[in-house]
């Protein structure tokens, strides 16, 4: 990602450090850090996503934002004696999502990929993070809620939301 990063235009001005978010840091503070795309469940055990929160908050001006956009997991909606959920299912890539360890929160992600006539299976293990527990994880980093969209749009957040964008203020 970084290597892309530096063939954009204008990538000179931005400055990359690669490490783990939980621990990495950058000089100076921010009025914004943000975390997208899900990014929050690569880290697959609470300490460790209260540690990112504690990480971003530790970058942030007062008064800065800390935004994250993160899916909603609808685990409980799988039906009784399925083994999954399907997510997509195209022509040339088939999705499902498996929820498991309730306890621990993990799910994983299964994906079958045809490219160039081949099939490619990738699984992922992620842990899923209700909304609740993201705002609490602000809270120990002294940031608090300030808005829940259920997208970029600013769509409002309501049970039927599969995404959200959290806002949260420190
Ligand atoms: C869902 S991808 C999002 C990529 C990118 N942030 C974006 O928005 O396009 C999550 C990325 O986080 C990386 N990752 C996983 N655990 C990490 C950690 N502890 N610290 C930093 N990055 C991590 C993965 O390798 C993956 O590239």
């Amino acid at each position: 990602m970084a290597e892309v990063l530096r063939k954009k235009p204008g990538a000179e001005a931005i400055d990359v450090a690669i490490g783990d978010m939980r621990t990495t840091r950058v000089d100076g503070k921010f009025k914004l850090v943000y975390l997208v795309w899900n990014s929050i469940m690569n880290v697959t055990n609470q300490d460790g996503q209260v540690e990112v929160f504690a990480n971003a908050a530790a970058h942030l001006d007062e008064g800065g934002y800390f935004v994250v956009e993160v899916a909603v997991h609808k685990q409980d909606r799988t039906p009784a004696g399925d083994l999954g959920q399907v997510f997509v299912m195209d022509d040339d890539h088939v999705g499902i999502d498996t929820f498991d360890d309730p306890v621990l929160q993990l799910m994983s992600s299964h994906h079958w990929t045809e490219i160039n006539g081949h099939l490619h299976r990738d699984t992922g293990r992620f842990r899923y993070v209700w909304p609740s527990e993201l705002d609490l994880m602000a809270r120990l980093a002294s940031m608090r809620l300030v808005n829940r969209w259920g997208g970029w749009q600013e769509e409002v957040f309501t049970a039927e939301s599969e995404s959200q964008v959290a806002v949260y203020q420190k």
